[in-house]
């Protein structure tokens, strides 16, 4: 039984192929352009991304059983009968619908997301991108009135298209906003209260079963990119946490059969994946800058190369007053600040550029400490907490994060956690369990608790908030 798991993540497109002895080997990797239109806009090309998971099929070869998984919460619009995309995709990043959250929120709209999705106010969610295509995409209403306008995440067009299935899952569905937590469907009055016609939705399955067949192979498997590392992670116990440091870094932690509600902490329940009628759910936070933020630095020249970030000969920048907030994007959890903007602050005529990096790096690490910090308010946290993602190959970041965290990090040598945990799932459609490939791993302990280093980041957080003029806390 080979299996080929399709990762169409932010950056790239990757397939992994699970030989039956339960080697594998990542097939082909493509990345696509990012498109940056303006100010807090970020899209991407729903054809290029169908073509690249196309030549990534290709390249990985025969396949007896595919997965795939997406970017969670980025979207766009298309024809049912042509199955183009009209729109570009909207990336999760984008925050072209802040002024309409805004509305929402003071319209009281909020404690409806929160009861029925579970999710707060924020253009990070489908929703509010979904009705921004409908107003501002030429054509939609025409088709909608023809019966043929779809709405949708990046997983259910490419179902459509490439297995003429128009069906999401239930993780991405829960990342949209519309979706109601307990009974896994869409919800009428939420898809009222954001203008979005639930007609024009996909059909929302389990995770694991039938999404139909890509020249004749079934594609068994279909969920959120974060879900499917942390199943790759092995959590699979309430309280098993996982950490993935992408493009932004995406804390998830197990928590069974319950859905854990915790707003004021401001976490998301979310679902962690379902097979056959058994559902699992996770809580989630995010940290919306991460590898963004690194790349942005390596961008302004504040480091050669990724190699730079490895080791730091200077105690820690935040034990000499000078923090990073990595902002750029605003803040997700715990904080749901749009407004909030990337803030270096403690700088005096000593700080160089290598002061920089650091701190922006052990910014990195704090936000996700703030994270983890608001998990462990919502679960009893196993240890220790799983790892994976291109920073943690910085022994100065896991170190760090470690001693942030106040907590035992194991962190993942292998570096297509996603996919596999993609691949798993799909396994699991065939009653195959994968073996989780642990070679090379180590165990990080933390040197101290982190408490005091928190509190002084914690000041430079409430700096960085409201400080974008036009955009609203
Ligand atoms: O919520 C967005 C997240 O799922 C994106 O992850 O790995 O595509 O950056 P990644």
């Amino acid at each position: 039984m080979r299996i080929v798991a399709i990762d169409q993540g932010t950056t790239s497109t990757r397939a992994l192929a699970v030989e039956a002895d339960g080697s594998c080997r990542v097939a082909h990797s493509e990345r696509h352009e990012q498109r940056h239109p303006g100010a807090g806009l970020v899209e991407h090309d729903g054809e290029e991304l169908v073509a690249n998971i196309r030549r990534c099929l290709a390249a990985a070869g025969k396949a007896d059983v595919i997965g795939i998984d997406n970017q969670g919460e980025s979207c766009l619009a298309w024809d049912a009968q042509t199955k183009r995309p009209i729109s570009p995709v909207i990336v999760w990043q984008d925050a072209r619908t802040s002024d309409q959250v805004e509305r929402l929120k003071a319209e009281g709209a909020e404690a409806l997301t929160l009861t029925r999705a579970g999710l707060p106010l924020d253009p990070y969610f489908s929703a509010t991108k979904l009705r921004w295509l409908l107003d501002h995409t030429e054509g939609t209403r025409d088709l909608a009135r023809g019966g043929r306008l779809r709405l949708g995440t990046t997983d259910a067009f490419f179902l459509d298209r490439l297995t003429g299935h128009c069906a999401t899952d239930v993780t991405t569905a829960s990342r949209t906003s519309l979706m109601n937590l307990e009974t896994g469907d869409w919800d009428p009055e939420l898809c009222r209260l954001f203008g979005v016609p639930g007609e024009c939705l996909p059909q929302i399955r389990p995770t694991v079963g039938s999404f139909g067949e890509i020249d004749g192979v079934p594609v068994a498997a279909s969920m959120v990119d974060q879900q499917a590392a942390l199943y790759g992670h092995g959590c699979r116990a309430a309280g098993d946490v996982k950490i993935t440091f992408g493009t932004g870094a995406f804390a998830l932690g197990v928590t069974g059969a319950h859905i854990v509600r915790l707003p004021e902490r401001g976490l998301l329940p979310t679902v962690a994946w379902q097979i056959g009628r058994e559902r699992s759910y996770a809580v989630d936070g995010g940290v919306y800058n991460a590898g963004s933020a690194v790349d942005w630095a390596l961008r302004l020249g504040l480091a050669p190369d990724l190699a730079a970030l490895d080791r730091f000969e200077r105690p820690p920048a935040i034990e000499r007053s000078l923090a990073f907030v990595p902002a750029l994007s605003g803040l997700a959890c715990p904080h749901w600040d749009r407004s909030a903007a990337g803030l270096w602050i403690g700088m005096g005529l000593e700080t160089d550029a290598r002061d920089l990096l650091q701190a922006l790096l052990e910014g990195i690490a704090l936000r996700t400490a703030e994270v983890i910090e608001a998990m462990g308010a919502a679960l009893p946290i196993g240890s220790p907490v799983s790892v994976d993602g291109g920073l943690v190959r910085s022994d100065y970041f896991v170190r760090f994060l470690a001693s942030c965290l106040g907590r035992s990090l194991v962190v993942r040598a292998f570096d297509e956690l996603t996919a596999f945990g993609c691949a798993g799932l799909a396994a699991a459609a065939t009653g195959r369990q994968l073996t989780v490939p642990r070679a090379g791993e180590r165990i990080i302990e933390p040197a101290n608790d982190g408490a005091a280093w928190r509190a002084r980041f914690a000041e430079a957080v409430s700096r960085a908030k409201g400080w974008r003029l036009g955009a609203s806390a």
